[in-house]
């Protein structure tokens, strides 16, 4: 359970560092940290000084809290995640995501790599987040409820905000940015899927699947963010080719996406 001193205490020392009060956070998955160094008059912190924030040891990701301006919005971004499958408790995955609601915003935006599941989808595709599946067995708000953040049992009718999802498709579409739609499941890695997982996957209603976001998009929940997912599909999952998946090729993909996804972000930030 996030304890409220200590969600104040990270808050109160980001705030020592800067006085802007940011708007919107926005979490970059992998390929994206990029885009933290597009904001303006930027403050840039190390995980490790947050307190209670954990280290996180990922490769590719930076982990620095960015604060700065872009396209005219406060913007609270995180270079880097805590995955669950390198084995920070889901307390720890998800802690950031309350010091960024303490800090001001109301609206979070998760972005993550992932693999397609539907095959009418394509590598390097983007997928906006219409719902979520969690198949890791476990949900970050099991134990004692803190009650200053959130409600026991938090509906979940709608994690992926609406009004922000039909944002992100008029944009798309008035950019020609092909973004397809559909249900994300959380798969709690490292290993990736088995061909008969991944079919399991689409027989349950799953368009994609990945290693984050939905612990993230839960607690957001849970404390009333308004929450938008967009996914990078970088291969196809598990058995649909006959190759093996590599995380290169996941790399190498969200790379190539990487100029799209990134207009996409930032001209849903212009116009939130
Ligand atoms: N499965 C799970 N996570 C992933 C994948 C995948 O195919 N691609 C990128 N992240």
């Amino acid at each position: 359970m996030h304890q409220t001193h200590q969600i104040k205490e990270a808050r109160e020392f980001i705030q020592s560092k800067t006085d802007l009060v940011p708007e919107i956070g926005i979490i970059l998955g992998s390929g994206l940290g990029g885009l933290a160094d597009e904001l303006e008059d930027a403050v840039i912190i190390p995980y490790e000084e947050i307190p209670y924030f954990s280290k996180s040891a990922a490769v590719g990701h930076a982990n620095q809290l960015v604060i700065g301006t872009l396209n005219g919005k406060r913007i609270v971004a995180m270079k880097g995640r805590y995955h669950y499958y390198e084995g920070y408790s889901l307390d720890e995955v998800t802690f950031p995501v309350r010091v960024i609601q303490a800090l001001g915003t109301d609206k979070l935006i998760i972005t993550n790599a992932c693999g397609a599941v539907n095959k009418e989808f394509n590598p390097g595709d983007l997928m906006l987040i219409t719902d979520h599946i969690n198949l890791a067995g476990t949900n970050p708000l099991i134990g004692p409820n803190n009650d200053d953040l959130g409600t026991r049992f938090p509906d979940s009718s709608e994690v992926y905000n609406r009004e922000l999802r039909n944002l992100a498709k008029n944009i798309a579409e008035e950019n020609n940015i092909n973004l397809q739609e559909g249900v994300y499941t959380w798969w709690s890695g490292p290993a990736y899927e088995t061909p008969a997982e991944i079919r399991m996957i689409r027989v349950l209603g799953g368009d994609a699947v990945g290693m984050s976001t939905v612990p993230e998009a839960l607690i957001a929940v849970h404390g009333g963010l308004k929450v938008l997912g967009i996914s990078c599909l970088t291969n196809m999952a598990s058995g649909i080719l006959d190759q093996p998946l590599s995380h290169d090729e996941v790399i190498d993909v969200a790379a190539q996406s990487r100029s799209k996804f990134v207009q996409l972000i930032k001209e849903v930030i212009h116009q939130i």
